[in-house]
């Protein structure tokens, strides 16, 4: 074979090859540790209700409740300390048996090392239970190609008004050329 389409051959399948080879010696994993602000009560709430079930409406789990949220992200549990980005999406109440959430957002970047870029969590969060974990399921940007975990413990929760703190730690594996 000409040497030259040789040399093409390899530069066009080299990337791929390395993209298809699962863990790469390259890959960077990197914990990101944030608060999770969500706020139903008061004049600035950052969660709506969207939808609540009218046959389960009154079930201890909240079977059937969805709520879109903007949530703020913090470096520190103060909603006052540096915010670094927002959790937007929806949670669904979705388990009849115990609180179990539906977890769908996106942790926009808005500062910091990672402005500009996003992490996508989609999982099972039983709110009640002391550590949940959910998987992060790709990324933007500076976490183009991302997978990893998130670990989500309760920091405060007010149970009259549903307003909870939770600390987010994230292990994110990216490739070293997203
Ligand atoms: C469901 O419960 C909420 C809060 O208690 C109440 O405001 C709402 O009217 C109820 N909705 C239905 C459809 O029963
Ligand atoms: C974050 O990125 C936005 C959009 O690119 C930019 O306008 C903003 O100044 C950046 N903020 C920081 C703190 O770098």
């Amino acid at each position: 074979m000409d040497r030259l389409l040789l040399l093409l051959l390899l530069i066009l399948v080299a990337p791929l090859l390395t993209a298809a080879g699962g863990l790469n010696a390259k890959e960077q994993l990197i914990h990101l540790r944030f608060y999770w602000h969500d706020i139903l009560s008061g004049p600035n709430p950052t969660a709506a209700t969207i939808a609540r079930s009218p046959v389960t409406n009154a079930s201890a789990t909240l079977f059937g409740l969805v709520n879109v949220i903007d949530d703020p992200l913090t470096l520190g549990p103060d909603l006052s300390s540096r915010q670094i980005g927002r959790a937007q999406g929806i949670y669904a109440s979705a388990d009849q048996n115990v609180v179990g959430l539906l977890m769908a957002m996106n942790f926009v970047f808005v500062d910091g090392e990672y402005n500009g870029s996003t992490l996508a969590v989609m999982g099972h969060n039983q709110v009640f239970s002391k550590v949940r974990e959910m998987p992060i399921v790709g990324g933007t940007m500076q976490f183009r190609l991302a997978r990893g975990y998130v670990q989500a413990m309760t920091y405060s929760f007010q149970p009259e008004t549903g307003d909870a703190v939770v600390e987010y730690n994230c292990y994110v594996l990216r490739g070293s050329d997203y």
